[in-house]
């Protein structure tokens, strides 16, 4: 069995930290993708040469070419402008509509039967354009977000619990954007819910942190993007993919009849394995809980009809 090959479009601090992540547990060969000539060749080397002293034994090379990203299992799109303080995840529509369009369809070209992993904000309207782009069936078009907001959910929870993350489970819905929708009833230290654990208004702040939680790492930074966090999200995902573990973890996936949401990707539990996303998990959920959905559906397609123009 050959090694598997993994793309990421995009040699920016995501693309760079995901491809550490990718190396560190040995999940394939990796291609560093940019258009900045001697960015990628540059990191990829310098990645290659640790792989001695870590022991991995995957290839990392860079590159301008998308060429050289052929027949890849699964190709990552990190490529576009992230956000400045005091932008919204929306402000980027226009610019990285047409970037994420551009890798989509190159991508597509040289590796068509590939899954592709959309990463490039705003999110859920990034997935339908490079769903649209690449001309790929639904479930082989996936984008990140649950995982990483249900993370910081994790971590503020068990920070505020003072408990091992390993038991804090969360479930985070809805677009990747101040509309996400954490759910406390589905969010659990080792099955108790945390609804059961923590008083009504700590709860209420630890799910703004989280609705927040990009913002504050990027009001912090002034310049550049979180990178560690989604990089480690976008790696769980290629795991369960590679290894077709089927896990079950929040991405945006394609919903038409699930959920009522009528044709638009947006952030539901996902079932990951090797055919990507291999069915979507649906929540019985409150009638409080179904019109924060609701209102989150209606925001991501409003940023969609706003990307559409730019296909
Ligand atoms: C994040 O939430 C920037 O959307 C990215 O970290």
């Amino acid at each position: 069995m050959s090694r598997s090959k993994i793309s990421i479009i995009g040699s920016g601090a995501v693309g760079l930290a995901t491809a550490q992540w990718i190396a560190s547990k040995d999940l394939g060969d990796i291609v560093l993708v940019d258009v900045v000539d001697g960015l990628p060749q540059g990191r990829a080397l310098d990645l290659l040469e640790s792989s001695p002293i870590e022991g991995f034994d995957s290839d990392v090379m860079g590159t301008t070419n998308y060429e050289d990203t052929k027949n890849s299992d699964i190709v990552i799109i990190t490529a576009g402008l992230p956000r400045k303080p005091g932008m919204s995840r929306d402000d980027l529509v226009a610019v990285n509509s047409k970037i994420v369009k551009e890798a989509s369809q190159n991508a597509a070209r040289h590796s068509p039967n590939a899954i592709l992993i959309v990463v490039t904000n705003p999110l859920d309207a990034m997935v339908h354009i490079a769903a649209k782009a690449s001309n790929f069936p639904k479930h082989r078009v996936i984008g990140m977000a649950g995982i990483l907001d249900s993370a910081r959910f994790r971590t503020f929870a068990s920070k505020e619990l003072d408990v091992s993350v390993e038991d804090v489970q969360a479930m985070v819905l809805g677009g990747h954007g101040d509309s996400m929708v954490p759910l406390p009833r589905y969010s659990t230290v080792n099955g108790i819910p945390l609804s059961e654990l923590l008083p009504k208004e700590r709860l209420h702040a630890l799910i703004e942190r989280t609705r927040k939680g990009g913002e504050e790492i990027i009001n912090l930074l002034k310049t550049g993007s979180t990178s560690f966090a989604p990089a480690s999200a976008i790696t769980e995902m290629i795991e369960s993919i590679l290894k077709d573990k089927k896990r079950i973890l929040p991405c945006a996936a394609y919903c038409d009849k699930e959920y009522g949401v009528g044709g638009y990707f947006v952030g539901v539990p996902v079932k990951l394995g090797r055919n990507g996303a291999e069915k979507v998990i649906e929540l019985k959920l409150a009638d409080d809980e179904k019109e924060l959905f609701r209102k989150s559906v209606e925001h991501v397609k409003s940023l969609v009809a706003s990307a559409e123009k730019f296909l």
